[in-house]
């Protein structure tokens, strides 16, 4: 019998089980590289401002990712908490992408406007502040650390590379856009817009 010839060498085994994985897998993966609801950007979401894009930044260099997702599944106990489930449609201009894997503190997919950007200062320069019991470390070099923009029309421009619609007037006025203003500013204008491009549809 032929299989048995299959059953009774592993290695011939082993190549055809990754043969059919890898069709199966195939055939749910390579459909959504031609997806639409995927691909597109939620309807009038607009790409990250100069400052907001330099927020991502200071967000990515202190480690926000590591306690906080920016992913809220589509179940009741999320959607009451934070609101709407995440689309992917609201990620495709995020490059890297920050939804994360660990919740030591709340999912932030929708914590644009939830509070005012003076609770979120004296938040970040010191979690204890407002929330007494909290566990967050404090950054209160934030408010210390000024941007120079120097750097800001390059990150910009790659942004553009990546698919990222700035136009040249964006790349042109992005330095001055930044510039004297702090890490501080710039975090919390990129947590102020965190999932409100479909926050405001609604
Ligand atoms: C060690 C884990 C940890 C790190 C790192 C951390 N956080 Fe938090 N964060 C928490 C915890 C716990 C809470 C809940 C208590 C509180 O509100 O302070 C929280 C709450 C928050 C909230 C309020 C969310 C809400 O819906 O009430 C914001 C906004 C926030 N963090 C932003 C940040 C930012 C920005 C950074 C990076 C500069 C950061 N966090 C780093 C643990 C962390």
């Amino acid at each position: 019998m032929k299989h048995e010839i299959v059953e009774k060498n592993v290695g011939l085994m082993a190549l055809l089980m990754v043969f059919a994985v890898s069709i199966g897998g195939l055939t749910q993966i390579v459909p959504l590289f031609f997806q639409d609801v995927v691909n597109e950007p939620v309807v009038g979401m607009q790409p990250y401002t100069a400052l907001q894009l330099e927020g991502r930044d200071v967000y990515i260099k202190e480690g926000c990712v590591g306690c906080h997702s920016q992913m809220i599944r589509p179940f009741r106990a999320e959607t009451e908490r934070y609101g709407h489930y995440s689309v992917a449609g609201e990620s495709v201009w995020d490059h890297p992408f920050l939804w994360g894997s660990k919740r030591t503190g709340p999912d932030l997919a929708r914590v644009g406007g939830r509070y005012s950007d003076e609770w979120h200062r004296a938040h970040l320069y010191n979690p204890r502040n407002v929330v007494p019991e909290s566990k967050m470390p404090a950054y209160p070099w934030l408010v210390e650390n000024t941007l120079d923009g120097k750097e800001t029309a390059a990150k910009i421009e790659a942004m553009r590379f990546l698919g990222v619609p700035y136009s040249d007037e964006d790349i042109a006025g992005a330095a001055d856009a930044v510039k004297g203003k702090t890490e501080m500013d710039a975090l919390v204008a990129y947590l102020q817009v965190l999932g409100t491009a479909l926050k405001n549809k609604r």
